[in-house]
């Protein structure tokens, strides 16, 4: 029978399979790092209750830090019984330093804080890596809007030829997006940081252990205020879950459009090869994968959103085993979500663009809101203008030309008040330029949303 942390009141073996059910270690591995400092914290902290000696304390840091080195040369050997990582560096520590000192670690700790304090120490600083792929993210959606700044293209709405917009202004739709999500991972982040350690099992810790010792150790921002909630609390998880799915829904609008730009039928972009594959079968085919996968993984992290929201909705308060199943979503969300940062700034970055099939896609008819707005400037009631503007589209129709083609005569048969220089309107730049009001698609409002977004990473 293997050694368990929790064998002294069990007298029958437990089934392999549900050891195998029972075991997180092979998930919550990535943390012994995290492990093992939160324990180096811990028993730093247990010198001032007393518990342990300073040199019992040395001897477990010294222990600690050769459990540390087992892991970070890929040494250490797990042992049958060790179902989480706090069980296997226990035992091992034991195992080096002998289970006299060894034994003393646990005092007054469980898992149960343990275990928040390693997620929480370990979410802390992978938000900071996804923040940092973020910020490129966005620096690299920047970087195309400034280069890019001359070319113009249709806008949609229902995926309709809408109005005439800058290329730079669509990126920039995004990066509005993401850069609220920034903001949002900000504050979760404030909300990771804070330290369950000293929390015990359920009740508190009964050697007047100092946690604002250990949380300054570890680096956190203050300590979770309430034993209970500091074991039985996954929020902190469920709301990362909830922002990388709501990071991750932008990305995969983000890719659906650029899906359809890069089709043959729009040209507006191409993908370098690095991110694209071809087809098994069709040798002419390039397929834009990468954002494809962007827009798919999507689902996949908003399903552990949704899982970890249900697994947690139902059970009592304070910890119970359901919270091991917060690990598996929240390692996997994270690398995914890393990885999709990273994908697409790539593809961005790389990619080729058309200003030539944008320009050929705009037509005429994508100006019949600034031929209504040209009898507006006339004083005509925009009810009126927007009525005349139809007239005229619908006399192209009929004419069988683009409403820039027909005579002023012909404008004129519409209504009197279209002048000598209604002409001047079909002009894509000059209806682009007359959007210059804040949150406009002209040059220089695309260069207030520019300026606005480089001050995040100023
Ligand atoms: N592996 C467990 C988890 O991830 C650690 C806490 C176990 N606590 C307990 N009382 N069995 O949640």
């Amino acid at each position: 029978q293997p050694i368990r942390l929790w064998g002294g009141r069990f007298t029958g073996a437990t089934d392999p399979l549900m050891d195998q059910y029972n075991e997180s270690l092979s998930v919550d591995r990535v943390f012994y790092a995290q492990d093992i400092k939160g324990s180096i914290a811990y028993a730093r902290a247990n010198v001032k209750t007393g518990i342990l000696t300073q040199e019992e304390f040395e001897t477990i840091e010294r222990g600690l830090g050769e459990v540390l080195q087992e892991w970070e040369e890929g040494k250490f050997a797990p042992a049958p019984g060790d179902e989480d990582i706090h069980t296997a560096n226990e035992r091992r520590l034991g195992e080096i330093i002998g289970t006299n000192i060894a034994g003393k670690l646990h005092t007054g700790r469980s898992r149960n804080d343990q275990v928040a304090t390693d997620m929480r120490t370990w979410l802390r600083d992978e938000l900071n890596l996804i923040e940092e792929y973020l910020v490129d993210f966005l620096k690299a959606i920047a970087q195309r809007a400034e280069q890019d700044i001359d070319y113009i293209m249709p806008s949609y709405t229902h995926l309709q030829r809408a109005q005439p917009i800058r290329w730079s202004h669509w990126l920039l739709s995004y990066a509005t997006a993401f850069k609220n999500d920034l903001e949002r991972l900000q504050f979760t982040k404030k909300n990771v940081n804070k330290l369950p350690l000293g929390c015990g099992a359920v009740a508190g810790n009964a050697f007047g252990i100092d946690r604002e010792q250990m949380a300054k150790e570890l680096g956190f921002e203050g300590l979770i205020m309430n034993s209970m909630s500091a074991v039985g609390d996954r929020d902190f998880v469920v709301e990362v879950l909830q922002c990388a799915a709501t990071i991750s829904s932008h990305l995969s609008r983000w890719s659906e459009d650029l899906i359809i730009y890069s089709s043959l039928e729009f040209g507006y972009v191409k993908l370098a090869d690095a991110y694209t594959t071809g087809s098994s079968l069709m040798p002419q085919k390039k397929n834009s994968d990468s954002l494809e996968l962007l827009r798919g993984k999507s689902g996949r992290i908003f399903g552990a959103m949704a899982g970890l929201m249900m697994t947690i909705k139902g059970i009592p308060s304070t910890y119970n085993k359901d919270l091991q199943e917060s690990l598996q979503p929240m390692l996997d969300t994270v690398k995914t979500l890393k990885d999709s940062l990273q994908i697409a700034a790539r593809s961005l970055a790389t990619a080729t663009v058309y200003p030539d099939r944008m320009r050929a896609a705009l037509s005429p008819d994508m100006l019949a809101t600034d031929l209504a707005e040209y009898l507006v400037r006339k004083g005509v009631p925009f009810r009126e203008t927007h009525h005349l503007a139809g007239r005229i589209v619908a006399l192209g129709e009929d004419e069988k030309k683009g409403i820039n083609e027909l005579t002023i005569k012909q404008f004129k048969s519409v209504d009197k008040r279209f002048g000598d220089d209604v002409l001047s309107v079909f002009d894509y730049e000059r209806s682009v330029e007359l959007k210059s009001t804040t949150g406009g698609t002209s040059r220089s409002a695309v260069l207030e949303q520019l300026e606005a977004l480089k001050k995040t990473w100023a």
